[in-house]
């Protein structure tokens, strides 16, 4: 189940655009948001579609790089208030990812970002099954999240839980899993990136270009690669499966 407070508390979070060039998170959220799009095949036309928008960042990138009509979608009605405030170009949806308010077969390219962090297990099974059945065949999902087997994660885990004086009650998962919930809603894996391998507890422009050269010897180290924090993977919905 989606924790709709944890949201709303952290919506004035997302008005900064993660654009401090000296905070960890905002370097962190940067990265994965260029990772994607770099990854992504955008389309000339058609429909692309950001679930859990944030500041509606990643679509201000892609202003003037498609004609596709872009749509936002995310639960929080303050999110939503913000991001259609700042640009009248996409359309803006407040609407559940597990229940999503959109066609069948009808979306082009869908982003799904730093979203499932917070939604659990079942809302995660919803999510998928939601997001298979909205893409068309052919159609490509970026998704992106927090991998339960790394170190770099565990020793976060461990510094929020000094910190704080209980668990982080953030959701990770095992690529393995993901792999197989994609596969079998009928979406096929086809790359894989790895990000974000610094502890993150430091805000400082060190520990920020640690995370840089860690992030530069991923793409050419596997065994590295799968340590990492943060993944983000393409998945093409398969022009075969059934409904
Ligand atoms: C960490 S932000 C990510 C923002 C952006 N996608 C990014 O990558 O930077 C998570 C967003 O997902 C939204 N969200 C969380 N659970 C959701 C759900 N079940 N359905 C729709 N939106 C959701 C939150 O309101 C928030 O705006």
């Amino acid at each position: 189940m989606t924790d709709f407070g944890y949201w709303r508390k952290r919506s004035e979070e997302y008005e900064g655009k993660y654009s401090n060039p000296e905070r960890v998170l905002d370097y962190e959220k940067r990265h994965r948001l260029d990772a994607a799009l770099n990854m992504a095949d955008v389309p000339a036309s058609g429909v692309v579609v950001d679930i859990g928008v944030g500041s509606g960042e990643l679509f201000n990138r892609l202003e003037g790089h498609t004609e596709a009509e872009r749509v936002g979608v995310d639960f929080s009605r303050d999110i939503i208030l913000a991001a259609s405030g700042d640009d009248s170009t996409a359309r803006y949806v407040q609407g559940d990812g597990g229940s999503l308010p959109l066609a069948t077969d009808s979306v082009d390219l869908l982003f799904c970002l730093g979203v499932v962090g917070h939604i659990g297990r079942d809302g995660l099974e919803d999510l998928i099954t939601e997001i298979a059945r909205v893409l068309r065949p052919g159609g490509q999902l970026l998704f992106s999240f927090a991998n339960s087997a790394s170190p770099f994660r565990k020793l976060r885990n461990r510094y929020v839980r000094l910190r704080n004086g209980s668990p982080s009650d953030y959701d990770e998962y095992d690529p393995r899993r993901i792999v197989e919930l994609l596969s079998d809603c009928g979406l096929s894996v086809e790359i894989s990136r790895y990000l974000t391998y610094a502890t993150g507890l430091v805000n400082t422009p060190l520990n920020i270009e640690l995370y840089k050269l860690l992030d530069d010897y991923c793409d050419e180290c596997s065994v590295l690669s799968r340590l990492a924090m943060t993944w983000v993977v393409r998945a093409t919905r398969d022009s075969s499966s059934n409904r």
